[in-house]
């Protein structure tokens, strides 16, 4: 047990209330979205129906969908029995212990922040090619990493550190710009599909399955990634309105919005044109110049340049407040907790994660950036759906403000469902990720161990408050 943090901190920490809670359900929804839909959607689409899935990529889309919204649920139940922005990393020290949380913590650290890189790399391919159809061309050696033939990716660069800065400036200025680029995302996917419809060809849908069923699953392995950033949400319960119904809904809400358009995308995309031509990294704008819809096309190319940048916006703020929420613990060093006076964010941890994230962009290679976000993050999110079961037989009496239904059926499938998609992405992403754990380990050795605090700084009156339920005065200091 001397391991495990004592829940009641947790939830004393939750109730503190440092944090402002400006977010209600439509900006978490929002938030949510704009995670969500980005690089995978226009990126990710065309290239999976060309190599991997043919018009039967909206099973893959299926598939991933049925998985997120199974992790879905059991983040939501965690999430709202410990309403704590650290997400796996605290639930993880609650219910086995603090090397599991460090490293649960770390990995989610890891994915978040090349999350980050791979949408900021797919961002600049989309600048490319619009400024492109103005007869402007990016020099190569500053457009791409190194593994690219370039020197380094400086537009991504750049628009890391705008993120990073806007978000310095607080939630709820940085919330009005999301909102924005979110609207503008839904508008271009409507325009896509709207002006694509008309071109549907039915004979492009047969074969519907030209690389059988195996090519369905490999396809969903990848395009999982274009669902990423739903748990993302399970970092902001902290400056979040009555996080125990915002929370599970705005994450419902999000999955569904993102499925329906991820349905809809790749029935449209896969019927305008044959499969077989859509290996192109543009593939929205792609599929309407085709059909002569230029203006259409261009449109969507500077939606998507807008739009994608809400998806690094949200996962370095998620990012943030993971490293915020180990520092706290003693995990990583104090300063990196500390909220700035006049807007409430955690500065010093925002400018650390924009700096590792904007190094990866420029530098590293992308597909392997993208293939490790996806074993992190599923391997985090197999550890999620265990740790409802632990947390059920650990804590039978805590409150639950969502619980799942059906018992441990739900958070079972989740974990079957996580390890079959593990199964199916490629050896190099583990090696990558087995590199990231072994870092992680240097600095666990070397740092965390000695400083680790499982009473978060509080004195045990603090504690023993919540305990009694008597949690109205919690104005501690967390240093
Ligand atoms: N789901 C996010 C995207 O597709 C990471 O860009």
């Amino acid at each position: 047990m001397k391991d495990k943090i004592d829940i009641n901190v947790l939830l004393a920490n939750a109730n503190k209330g440092d944090r402002k809670k400006t977010l209600g359900l439509f900006d978490l929804s929002i938030l949510g979205v704009g995670a969500i839909i980005g690089t995978g959607i226009l990126v990710l689409t065309g290239i999976v129906a060309a190599t991997d899935a043919g018009p039967g990529v909206v099973y893959s889309f299926l598939i991933a969908a049925l998985a997120s919204g199974l992790i879905g649920l059991c983040y939501s139940e965690l999430t709202t029995s410990i309403p704590n922005s650290g997400s796996a990393y605290v639930y993880a020290w609650a219910t086995i212990g603090q090397k599991i949380a460090f490293f649960a913590g770390w990995t989610l650290l890891g994915v978040y922040i090349t999350t980050t890189a791979t949408v900021a790399n797919g961002w600049t391919g989309y600048v490319h090619s619009f400024l492109a159809e103005f007869g402007i061309n990016l020099p190569n050696a500053l457009a791409n990493s190194p593994f690219n033939g370039g020197i380094v990716n400086l537009p991504a660069v750049i628009m890391i550190f705008l993120v990073t800065f806007i978000l310095t400036k607080g939630t709820s200025e940085s919330k009005q710009l999301n909102n924005i680029l979110v609207l503008v995302k839904i508008a271009i996917i409507i325009l896509f599909v709207v002006v694509g419809f008309a071109d549907i060809d039915r004979s492009n849908y047969t074969p519907f399955l030209p690389f059988g069923v195996q090519g369905i699953f490999a396809g969903a392995s990848t395009v999982f990634f274009a669902f990423l950033g739903f748990d993302a949400l399970a970092t902001s319960a902290e400056e979040v309105k009555d996080v125990q119904k915002t929370l599970p809904r705005a994450m419902m809400v999000a999955l569904i919005v993102a499925t329906l358009m991820y349905i809809v995308v790749s029935l449209v995309m896969t019927g305008v044109v044959k499969y077989d031509q859509l290996n192109v990294p543009e593939a929205m704008s792609f599929v309407l110049l085709e059909k002569g819809h230029n203006v259409a096309a261009q449109i969507i190319a500077a939606g998507a340049i807008l739009g994608i940048i809400a998806v690094v916006l949200a996962f370095i703020y998620a990012s943030s407040n993971i490293m915020m929420s180990m520092s706290r613990g003693g995990f990583l060093p104090k300063k990196l907790s500390i909220l700035n006076e006049k807007t409430g964010s955690p500065n010093k941890s925002l400018w650390l994660i924009g700096l590792i994230a904007a190094i990866c962009a420029g530098l590293l290679d992308i597909k392997n950036l993208a293939v490790f976000a996806n074993v992190g993050s599923l391997c985090v999110f197999f550890l999620i759906s265990l740790m409802v079961i632990l947390l059920r037989k650990q804590q039978p009496d805590l409150e639950r403000p969502f619980k799942v239904p059906f018992g441990y059926t739900i958070p079972i499938l989740s974990m079957i469902v996580c390890a079959f998609l593990l199964f199916n992405l490629p050896l190099n992403a583990y090696l990558n990720y087995a590199g990231w754990l072994v870092i992680g380990l240097v600095i666990y050795l070397a740092y965390s161990v000695r400083h680790v605090d499982p009473l978060q700084s509080m004195d045990d009156s603090d504690v023993s408050d919540v305990v009694d339920g008597s949690d109205d005065d919690l104005d501690v200091d967390m240093g």
